[in-house]
């Protein structure tokens, strides 16, 4: 309900050439509930995508090339669509008085990646080698966003905010699920065995494999979180 009634008070719209008018409830900076509310709705809106102002959807994304360069095991993802980015939603959401800094816990449901792989080196302890198709749902994810804010005039004298890095820690909270079409080039045995050890120790395995899939994803849909504060000076916030 009060979802909703914040929700009928967000207006974008685009009036000969003029930028958007957001309308949001006031919040005082200290009231991190009442920020973390509009966050949440705001957040919706932007994955969707605002094609106004230029923002394209977060859901689905796609990336031409993942590249996984650890130690141990060097993987590449090709031509990945990556869906659920949309299920995802933030808590815990703590923005400085000063607006320099902003963490928030981002839960995301399910995210189902596909595409083509190339693969080899070690998955922990198994020799691992392939390339072809593959497909990756992961199962809940609570990642921690750690970022630093920055406000900056813009040419109209007003001033905007930006998210201008961030740092992650992905906790993988339950089961993923993965399947390398071609590993081994098609050696069923080896495969199979692969499969089967990932997916029992799929905590060790999501920790090895995860940060280079989630960093390019939470940086697309910054980019598109700043491209939307670019149009929305900080004073439209109403933070007092
Ligand atoms: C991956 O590592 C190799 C050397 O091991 C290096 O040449 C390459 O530039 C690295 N790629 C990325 C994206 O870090
Ligand atoms: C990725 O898609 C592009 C465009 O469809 C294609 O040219 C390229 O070969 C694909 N890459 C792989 C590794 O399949």
């Amino acid at each position: 309900m009060f979802r909703e009634w914040i929700f009928s008070l967000i207006v974008a719209s685009c009036t000969k050439g003029a930028l958007s008018i957001i309308k949001i409830p006031p919040c005082k900076i200290e009231d991190q509930a009442c920020i973390q509310n509009s966050v949440n709705v705001i957040a919706t809106k932007i994955i969707q995508g605002i094609p106004e102002l230029g923002v394209e959807t977060s859901d689905p994304l796609f990336f031409e090339t993942i590249e996984g360069n650890l130690s141990i095991l060097k993987y590449k993802f090709f031509n990945t669509t990556i869906t659920g980015y949309k299920d995802c939603t933030v808590s815990n959401l703590k923005v400085s008085p000063d607006l320099t800094s902003l963490y928030y816990e981002l839960n995301c449901p399910r995210l189902k990646l596909n595409g083509k792989y190339d693969i080899t080196g070690r998955l922990i302890i198994l020799p691992v080698e392939g390339n072809g198709d593959y497909e990756v749902i992961t199962g809940k994810y609570s990642i921690l966003v750690d970022s630093e804010l920055k406000v900056q005039r813009g040419s109209d004298g007003k001033s905007y905010l930006s998210i201008k890095n961030f740092k992650l820690k992905c906790n993988p909270l339950s089961a993923p699920h993965f399947d390398f079409k071609n590993l081994f080039h098609g050696q069923k045995d080896f495969s199979d065995a692969v499969h089967k050890f990932a997916h029992e120790n799929w905590p060790e395995v999501a920790d090895l494999v995860q940060d280079p899939v989630f960093y390019p994803i939470v940086n697309s849909v910054i980019k598109n979180v700043n491209k939307f504060l670019k149009t929305v000076p900080l004073d439209d916030f109403k933070l007092n």
